[in-house]
């Protein structure tokens, strides 16, 4: 273990601290004091997910239960027709501690404030896995259990649920929705928000107490997960004999006898796949809609299927085959890109709007994220490829201090600190020490994952025979 560079990640981490009538909240984004920090002086939903599992870590609980409680206070829960109000259930983006009449207050932002009004639909979904975590790492019960708590579930669960236009299993939502912050051909049915939703509803299966109110949601939680496991298992695994499969596929089929359902043309495989799948391995495509299959490798998506189970034990094997053998295009320099290839000319202009800041090999456009080394930790301990966890965490330590904790690295292997990386970026720090703390407990990785249940295989086998005739 290097203890240097976890001191400083440390230091970074309780810097960034924000407090609330007195009471540490959550964390900032990036403390960067030699530029215009925008909104990262914020304290983000999803990047604080990472500081609260390093302070559950490091036996600070109650910072995460402070923003637990404050984010369910955030909660939008007046039902409303007005269009510009975030949806019930929905929670923010990211909130700021203001002072009004000498008061301070707490002001969110669901996205409309944000740069190009990107929707957060991650950050409910965050804030139930995050409770489910800390209930693990607490035993503190009695919170999850308060009827605010539960009610702030059932909300959230209302607002993926319900009623929509299209009918899959999947979660349609708009372009930018979580990590992917920006336009990047990320709408429709991505993978990442996919497996987080699986997560948000394997916790909230596990949270939702047993009574009147919540007996109709605890069912629609359980068969929604079994038609998610089918569904993504079936319709979004890529490996090599996948791809042969679709190579040959026919297309135009009506009905429910059809192969291809989502009526994918061969002619839309993109040339870098064949080469870069190895025979013995595989993993989960970016998106899927009607006749659109998006094949980039997205990092945490398709780690996270890992820590909720969605993935089978043989998804594991083959996904984890996969990062060793494309190690220099996902990793290189710097653990790990946030997703694999870059989009490039033509699709770069229309796929990012000719996006200044997501050009090829850099930020969200296939640039390499430090912080995502806390998930491939986690997935690698349970997989035991221990030898894989120490180059991660070789890399990250030879640089990432010297380099004052960028938010991303760019170049086709990591090599470059990001062009416009924020320094001092909070969950950079976070993602180390949660590693760090990992390696150094194993068994912690335990109350981070959902293992297979016997409930929700029944439910998934339910769901391939109902699809049989769909
Ligand atoms: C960038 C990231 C986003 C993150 C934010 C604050 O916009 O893409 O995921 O939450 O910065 O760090």
């Amino acid at each position: 273990m290097n203890q240097e560079v976890l001191e400083e990640a440390r230091k970074v981490l309780e810097d960034s601290l924000v407090y609330y009538q007195n009471e540490p909240v959550g964390t900032v984004a990036a403390k960067d004091l030699s530029v215009d920090l925008i909104n990262y002086d914020q304290v983000f939903t999803r990047d604080f997910v990472v500081s609260g599992i390093a302070f559950l870590l490091e036996g600070r609980h109650e910072v995460v239960k402070n923003f637990l409680t404050h984010l369910l206070f955030l909660q939008s829960k007046e039902k409303s027709l007005n269009c510009f109000r975030p949806g019930r259930g929905m929670m923010p983006a990211s909130f700021k501690v203001d002072f009004q009449q000498n008061r301070e207050v707490l002001l969110p932002d669901f996205g409309e404030k944000a740069i190009g009004r990107v929707a957060p639909v991650d950050a409910p979904l965050w804030w139930i896995y995050l409770l489910r975590i800390y209930v693990r790492f607490t035993n503190d019960g009695s919170f999850a259990r308060r009827d605010d708590v539960q009610h702030g579930i059932r909300l959230i669960l209302d607002l993926c649920l319900n009623d929509r236009f299209d009918q899959f299993p999947t979660l349609l939502v708009p372009d930018g929705s979580f990590m992917i912050d920006r336009r990047m051909g990320v709408y429709g049915y991505p993978l990442d928000i996919q497996s987080l939703f699986y997560l948000a509803l394997r916790s909230a299966n596990e949270l939702l107490v047993d009574n009147d109110d919540n007996k109709p949601y605890r069912e629609a939680v359980l068969e929604r997960l079994g038609h998610l496991t089918y569904h993504i298992r079936t319709y979004y695994w890529m490996d090599f004999g996948r791809l042969n499969e679709l190579y040959r596929s026919k297309v135009e089929l009506y009905g429910e006898d059809s192969v291809n359902r989502f009526n994918i043309y061969p002619d839309t495989i993109p040339r870098w796949l064949g080469k870069w799948i190895p025979d013995n391995g595989g993993y989960f495509v970016g998106n899927l809609g009607p006749a659109r299959m998006d094949f980039r490798f997205f990092t945490a998506g398709n780690l996270m299927t890992v820590l909720g189970s969605l993935a089978s034990p043989e998804h594991v094997m083959k996904m984890m085959a996969l990062f060793r053998s494309n190690w220099s295009s996902l990793v290189g320099h710097m653990p790990i890109k946030v997703c694999y290839p870059a989009l490039r000319s033509d699709q770069w202009r229309i796929l990012t709007g000719s996006d200044p800041k997501n050009t090829a090999w850099s930020y969200q456009n296939a640039g390499g994220w430090p912080f995502l080394v806390w998930l491939f930790t986690a997935v690698a301990l349970l997989t035991g490829d221990i030898d894989l966890v120490e180059e991660t965490m070789r890399l990250v330590e030879a640089r990432v201090v010297a380099d004052k904790w960028p938010e991303y690295y760019d170049g086709s292997q990591n090599r470059l600190v990001g062009k416009q990386a924020m320094l001092y970026q909070t969950w950079t720090a976070a993602g180390y020490i949660v590693a760090q703390r990992l390696v150094d407990q194993p068994e912690m990785v335990e109350h981070l994952i959902f293992r297979e249940d016997v409930t929700i295989n029944e439910c998934t086998t339910r769901a391939a025979r109902w699809v049989e005739k769909w």
